[in-house]
């Protein structure tokens, strides 16, 4: 049985390995991806059209879009003000397609959508 003494210790060692590797691999910012992916707006009809456009980028940690919550991604295109963010949002910028994808939002709602996923107001129109 001298296969089996030298397997297991081989065994453990790729374990280690391996529990190494999921460490090192974790993202960077405190935000967990699936966190992040499960933020929504309060508001039913303006949840609805986040799901269906905003997040595919800014629910991912990933996508190279400030993602939604992360307060450090979103401060510097806070500073722009908010109507430059919804211009640069319905016209489209970098990555970014016109509208997000959102072809039917008003720009109100693309401020509103822009107030979520920046965390800084209460996540529903007045
Ligand atoms: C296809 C991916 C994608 C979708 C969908 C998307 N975005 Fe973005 N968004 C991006 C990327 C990428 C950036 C970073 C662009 C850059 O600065 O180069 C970005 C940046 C932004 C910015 C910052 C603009 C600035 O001037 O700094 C705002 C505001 C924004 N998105 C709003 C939205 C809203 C609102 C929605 C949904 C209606 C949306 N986005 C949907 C990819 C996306």
């Amino acid at each position: 049985m001298r296969c089996a003494c030298l397997l297991l210790p081989a065994l453990l060692a790729l374990l280690a390995l391996l529990a190494g590797c999921g460490e090192r691999a974790a993202p960077p910012s405190a935000a967990s991806a699936a966190s992040v992916d499960a933020l929504r707006p309060a508001d039913a009809r303006l949840a609805a059209a986040y799901e269906r456009s905003c997040l595919l980028c800014h629910g991912r940690l990933d996508s190279g879009a400030p993602a939604t919550g992360d307060r450090a991604a979103w401060a510097p295109r806070l500073a722009k003000g908010l109507d430059v963010l919804v211009g640069n949002a319905r016209n489209g910028i970098g990555g970014m397609p016109a509208a997000g994808l959102c072809t039917d939002c008003s720009d109100a709602e693309l401020r509103d959508l822009i107030l979520f996923m920046s965390a800084t107001a209460a996540p529903h129109t007045p």
